[in-house]
Order: C-alpha cells, then structure tokens, then sequence
C-alpha cells in the first residue's frame, strides 16, 4: 500500500505529506456527502499507513484507526487519534476499541491481500465488507454515516442490494483519484436507521 502508483495522485500527497494517495478518494467524498462533522467520533477500518488518519482528525473529535499490521508511529501524536493492531475479524463491541459510545461515523478502506485471482479477491473483499456491515448494529449510532470501500462484482452487488435499506441514502461513487484499472468503488451510507 501507500506509493505504488507514480501518477498525479501520488505526488500531489507526497508533496502535502500525507501517508497515501488515497486520501484524495476521501477528500472527495467528504465534499460531495458531508460525511464528517467536527464533535464526531469516527472509526477508521484499515487505516494503514494512515492517509485517511491526517485527513479525518482534522475535521472530527475523535479517531480510532484499526489495522491488522503494526501500528504506525509516525500518527501517535495527533490529536484526538488512537490506533489499534487488531484484525476486523475479531472486533465483536466496541469495547474492544476502547470507547463507551456508538460511533458517528464508520470509514472502510479495507482490501484484502490480493492474488490476481479476480474471484477469490473478490470474496475476501466482499467478506470484509459483510464483516463491517455484521458490526454495524453494535457500533454506528442511529443516524450515523458509514464510507465503505467495495470490488465490484455479482455478490457484492446482491448483497448491496439487499442492504441499501439500512441507510437513509445509499449512494455508490467511483472517486477521481481512483486507478482506471481498479473494481474498486465507494458505497456512502448516510443516515443509518438502526
Ligand atoms: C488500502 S489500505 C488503507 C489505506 C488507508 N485508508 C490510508 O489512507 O492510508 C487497506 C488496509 O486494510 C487493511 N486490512 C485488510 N484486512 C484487514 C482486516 N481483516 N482487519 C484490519 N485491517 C485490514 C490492510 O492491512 C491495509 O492496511
């Protein structure tokens, strides 16, 4: 992850020293959603490196970042962010992310290790996202938005499908930023119902 893709995107955030290009993808989401407000409490999935960290903690209270790899030093010192190494997979309340309340806003960027194998990357990807949504009860508050990376393909799109109604509006955006080659878009939940 991080700088693979030496292209406009990639120094444009080397150059304002974020972590990753892919802090452009949410940039753009937040401006055409509103996504994030400034008393939220938001959690990032798959924060690593941590583009999306430098982004968000700017605008909201607070931040917690999970990611199965190694925390990354570089972001201990901002303000109002806490990291945790843990796997989605075993993130079951939210007391095993150290806050006592719901949370307003839920970030995904999470991608699987991919193996070129376009089925089998799209189930562990779409795992992850049936994972975010499982938690999604125990963890956003009613009214809550949630920014959600998605690999197109059938079964996510059924599943999607079938979900839409947990949100207020469900909106699906492919962001400038991203690679042409990428089946990667965004699915925008805002207003969840509970
Ligand atoms: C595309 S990167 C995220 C980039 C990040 N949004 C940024 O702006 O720097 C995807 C991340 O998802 C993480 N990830 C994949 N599976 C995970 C899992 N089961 N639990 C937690 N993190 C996971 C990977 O380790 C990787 O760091």
């Amino acid at each position: 992850m991080g700088f693979k893709v030496k292209d406009h995107y990639f120094n444009k955030a080397k150059k304002e020293q974020f972590l990753a290009r892919s802090v452009y993808k949410l940039e753009e989401i937040d401006n055409k959603f509103k996504i994030l407000k400034k008393h939220d409490q938001v959690l990032d999935l798959g924060y690593y490196p941590g583009s999306w960290i430098q982004y968000t903690h700017k605008k909201v209270k607070s931040v917690v970042g999970v990611d199965i790899k190694e925390v990354n030093k570089k972001l201990l010192n901002l303000k109002g962010v806490t990291l945790l190494k843990k796997d989605a997979f075993e993130i079951e309340d939210i007391a095993d992310l150290g806050v006592e309340t719901l949370f307003d806003v839920i970030l995904s960027d999470m991608a699987p290790d991919t193996t070129g194998i376009k089925s089998v990357d799209q189930d562990r990807s779409l795992a992850l996202v049936e994972k975010v949504f499982g938690v999604m009860p125990t963890f956003l508050k009613k009214g809550g938005n949630l920014v959600i990376k998605v690999f197109d393909g059938n079964d996510a799109q059924m599943f999607l499908k079938s979900n839409k109604n947990l949100f207020e509006s469900f909106n699906y955006f492919r962001p400038k930023s991203t690679r042409s080659v990428s089946k990667e878009f965004f699915v925008v939940g805002k207003g969840y119902k509970g």
